[in-house]
């Protein structure tokens, strides 16, 4: 099994969706250290390093699929999503169409030609509601519409029955795109105080993590459900502590604003957010030997390369 894995990223065109996205662009990165340049798509065509991609808009009906005969890829990741979780409460069929349907059809066109599909989902198919880390098996309970969403395209994913590997994640950020991290940032320059809430438990995972570890599972002989994030946990606002000491400390930032730990409720959002998005990676271990490292390592790694930068 593993063999065959492990020619499946060489074998043939590898189409990278949504390249432009945060993860989409490690993924280029990760594929570049392996000498792969992928055939890339995004909504519009463009990219924001002024290259151009495929144009395929996952809102229109068929376009993945159409992209995916024409491309025939061996392999295609699926970094695009639609991702705005307080904006999919207000439109959620939109949200469906990108999260769900269009999964679906990328399934059913990936199993038509034997191409294997690497998918990215979500720990906010959970509720929150869990007292140890989240394992794949664990039964989900979405409470949001961007969770049922990523959910639903989880499930349509699976009942394509393509070859297909599905990573969930929780709390991605990179030193490019648009991120908690990069956000905490601007406004630590613009103010004194900031409130983060203190009652959301989850684990920081930098993008380039995922990216690496999501090719080094499949070329290991991944299929079926992973979660993948880092050790340890901590909440929003223990994050943002540490990111400012981080950043202080590597002179990004002249001086760490005070950080005030305020409750979920205290901060009313669109969208209701799990309490509690611990992901258990030990299957992920197990099976594939990638180990996911301590959270706050990556933390320092993505301060440090804003700090080259
Ligand atoms: N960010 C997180 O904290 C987080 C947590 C858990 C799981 N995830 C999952 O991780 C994956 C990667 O997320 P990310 O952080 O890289 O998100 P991101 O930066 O928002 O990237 C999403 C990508 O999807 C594209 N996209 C959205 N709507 C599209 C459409 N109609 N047609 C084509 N492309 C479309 C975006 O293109 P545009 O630039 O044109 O909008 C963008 O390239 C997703 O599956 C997400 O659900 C993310």
């Amino acid at each position: 099994m593993s063999a065959r894995t492990a020619t499946a990223l060489t074998r043939g065109p590898v189409l990278l969706i949504g390249a432009d996205g945060q993860l989409g662009t490690d993924l280029r990165k990760s594929l570049a250290a392996r000498g792969i340049a992928p055939v890339l798509s995004s909504r519009h065509g463009s990219l924001p390093d002024g290259g151009s991609a495929h144009a395929c808009d996952l809102s229109t009906p068929g376009a993945l699929a159409a992209l995916v005969r024409e491309v025939t890829p061996s392999v295609v990741l699926n970094a695009a999503a639609y991702t705005a979780v307080d904006r999919a409460e207000s439109e959620p069929d939109l949200a469906r169409r990108i999260n769900a349907t269009a999964v679906g059809e990328l399934g059913e066109a990936a199993k038509a030609i034997g191409a294997v599909v690497v998918h990215y989902s979500t720990d906010y198919v959970f509720a929150g509601d869990g007292t140890r880390p989240y394992r794949e098996d664990d039964t989900p309970g979405p409470v949001s519409v961007y969770g049922r969403t990523k959910l639903e395209g989880e499930r349509a994913l699976a009942a394509s029955d393509a070859d297909a590997v599905t990573f969930r994640l929780a709390w991605v950020y990179a030193a490019h795109s648009a991120n908690f991290l990069r956000t905490m940032l601007r406004v630590g320059t613009e103010r004194d105080l900031l409130r983060v809430v203190a009652d959301q438990i989850g684990a920081p995972t930098p993008a380039h993590w995922i990216a690496e570890g999501s090719l080094r599972a499949l070329e290991a002989g991944a299929r079926g459900l992973y979660h993948l994030a880092p050790q340890g946990q901590t909440s929003w606002h223990g994050y943002a502590e540490a990111i400012f000491a981080g950043a202080v400390e590597r002179g990004l930032l002249a001086r760490a604003p005070r950080v005030e730990a305020i409750a979920s409720s205290e901060y009313p959002t669109p969208a209701a957010r799990p309490a509690w998005s611990v992901l258990d990676s030990g299957k992920l271990e197990r099976d594939t030997g990638v180990r996911m490292a301590d959270w706050r390592m990556g933390l320092a790694e993505v301060l440090d390369q804003l700090g080259a930068n």
